[in-house]
């Protein structure tokens, strides 16, 4: 939530500050600024209400500099806003800031110190540019009273500071939130995101929880709040620029539906060892067949793929899976048994929900694994183990390729889990994924009939439900999510069975219900309630597997191993939701009041 740029080199900041904040829009989209300055400290500032095309478009050409800051902002205090918006000014307009995360003592600190200020915006972070302001006329040196005020800070943050006194330096400070250094010839610059930068430089440094760093055009230098100097060595980022560009795809969301059996693919060539069998790290192996019950922690989509995976892992490999939503476990921990393994699933590898599960099982000193698209993410350093999901950038905000890969990644484990406990496999995890990967294929060829059931189901209703048993039942709440989350569409995932007690009265005339059935044992009865609503009204889409099929089904998945039916049949549904968004007239890639990556609980 939020992403936060800082350059300082000899081209025009303006342009990079806004290229690189284009890239990190993701992370929020409600508002966004930059702060400029030349070599003699003269400054400019400019805020916007909505996306960076409309910053870019307030951004005079004049405004040259060679040093700066940049935001784009997924209100968390205050509304959207030019007022709101980063970066925030001290009083005399020395200092400019811009902030990821939350502070949370930050009325306490206004009451203690800053009862004389006059602040303009409704923020959590202009105290923190008051707090530096002020400690620097009580005679501290810039980064001095920088690390004065972090000090004082509760609560989570990446910061980047333009001091008009000093243009030679950008300051920056991390706690949480995530903040990288790019490392350039001649220049430096600062990311939430590699991605934001991967233009200009493809070495970075992380910084730590607790760091502050000064970015000359030459130099970095990092310290932490006690004074002690960092040396750290850039890491070259394995991002491809042509990766994070659309290319001739209208939206990032249906490039990533396309790119799907792609990464069920590469998953499998990454996780082959060289006798051909899967393989994972020993260590992770022998850690999670020492429990005695695996806890699955994530968030929205991540936290539907742990159900999946929950299946997989109990029917493959036979240990008992819970699953529970990061924000729910935090603050109400079930009774875990004696030798519980957590694995966190989060495609970021930033989602604070579950980050703050991860502190406290760390604290219990129970081991854990992060399921992660992104290496080197809060999540991956933070547990002791990590399985990447290798599926590259996922930049829309409704998660599609990552889900599918997170499947991927567990379907793998509960095998290599499954053959080291001795069992005998029940089939050929890899020739089955090679299977699914080609279903895949012929449900994406599909898009056309996927458009016109969205059009014919979708373009207008108010409502809609998706309806499934067992696996399906899990692939519908998926598909709810998807649904809803960019058209709108209020719509619920529901066990097909259950229904009857109670939500059925929502069914009335004309309401769409999407029904799953891609399970011989259960297709029985979701075929009993597809017509129990059917004959109230319903407008019935019936997605099957071949060999369940009926007439009149209007989807027919290719026939797969009905324990990996959710990476087919969730395909779909994913298209479903982005060709009803369009005939909504919707912007597909970034809903309302959402942000890609959720770093605030
Ligand atoms: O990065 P994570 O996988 O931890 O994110 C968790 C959720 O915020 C995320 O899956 C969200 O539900 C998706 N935008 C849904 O499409």
């Amino acid at each position: 939530m939020c992403g936060i740029v800082g350059y300082i080199g000899n081209q025009d900041a303006k342009e990079v500050l806004l290229q690189g904040l284009e890239k990190l829009e993701y992370r929020g989209y409600d508002s966004a600024g930059i702060f400029v300055m030349n070599t003699s400290g003269e400054g400019n500032l400019f805020k916007e209400k909505g996306r960076i095309k409309e910053l870019r478009q307030e951004v005079k050409q004049d405004a040259q500099g060679t040093a700066g800051i940049g935001h784009t902002r997924w209100a968390t205090h205050g509304v959207p806003s030019a007022m709101n918006a980063h970066p925030h000014q001290s009083e005399n307009g020395r200092f400019s800031l811009v902030h990821n995360g939350v502070i949370e003592n930050y009325r306490e600190l206004k009451e203690a110190y800053l009862q004389d200020v006059t602040f303009h915006s409704e923020t959590d972070t202009e105290v923190i540019v008051h707090l530096i302001a002020k400690f620097t006329e009580e005679g501290l040196e810039t980064f001095d009273a920088f690390k004065k005020v972090v000090q004082l800070l509760k609560g989570s943050y990446a910061l980047g500071l333009a001091d008009r006194e000093q243009p030679e330096k950008v300051f920056a400070a991390k706690n949480k939130s995530p903040l990288l250094v790019g490392v350039g010839e001649d220049f430096n610059v600062l990311c939430s995101d590699a991605m934001a930068m991967i233009r200009y430089t493809d070495q970075f440094m992380e910084l730590m929880d607790g760091e502050l760093v000064v970015l000359t055009d030459t130099a970095v230098h990092i310290e932490d709040v006690d004074g002690n100097v960092k040396e750290r060595v850039p890491y070259t980022a394995e991002l491809d620029a042509n990766d994070i560009e659309k290319g001739t795809y209208p939206y990032y969301m249906l490039k990533e539906i396309d790119e799907q059996p792609g990464v069920i693919r590469q998953l499998v060539q990454n996780y082959q060892g060289k006798n051909g069998e899967l393989e994972i790290d020993e260590e992770i192996i022998q850690a999670m067949l020492a429990s005695d019950r695996i806890y699955v922690i994530a968030a929205g989509t991540s936290n539907h793929a742990g159900w999946i995976g929950k299946q997989l892992l109990e029917k493959i490999a036979g240990i008992p899976v819970e699953v529970h939503v990061a924000s729910e476990f935090s603050y109400n921990m079930p009774l875990l048994t004696e030798k519980p393994f957590f694995i966190y699933i989060s495609q970021s590898g930033e989602t604070a929900d579950s980050r703050a599960v991860l502190v406290k099982t760390n604290e219990m000193n129970y081991p854990s694994l992060a399921i992660t698209n992104v290496a080197g993410s809060t999540l991956s350093r933070e547990s002791d183990y990590t399985l990447l999901l290798h599926a590259g950038p996922e930049i829309a905000v409704a998660s599609t390729k990552a889900y599918t890969a997170q499947i991927g990644v567990l379907a793998i484990l509960a095998d290599v889990l499954g053959r080291a406990k001795g069992k005998t496999p029940e089939f050929d995890m890899i020739h089955d994924l090679g299977i699914v990967a080609n279903a895949m294929d012929v449900v994406i060829d599909e898009k056309e009939t996927m458009e016109e059931i969205a059009r014919l189901y979708l373009s207008k209703t108010r409502s809609a439900f998706y309806i499934g048993r067992a696996m399906d039942y899990y692939v519908s709440m998926e598909a709810a999510l998807k649904l809803k989350e960019i058209s709108y569409i209020q719509t619920e995932g529901f066990a097909a069975g259950e229904l009857k007690h109670g939500t059925i009265a929502l069914i009335e005339e004309g309401v769409p219900v999407v029904a799953l059935i891609t399970n011989a044992e259960t297709a029985g009865h979701t075929r009993g309630n597809i017509e129990e609503v059917r004959s109230r009204g319903a407008a019935t889409v019936v997605v099957s597997m071949e060999g369940l099929n009926r007439e009149g089904d209007q989807i027919v998945l290719p026939e797969i191993n009905p324990l990996l039916s959710a990476l087919v049949s969730v395909i779909p549904t994913q298209l479903l939701a982005y060709y009803a968004t369009l005939h909504r007239g919707y912007d597909v890639d970034k809903p309302r009041n959402l942000a890609k990556s959720v770093t605030v609980e």
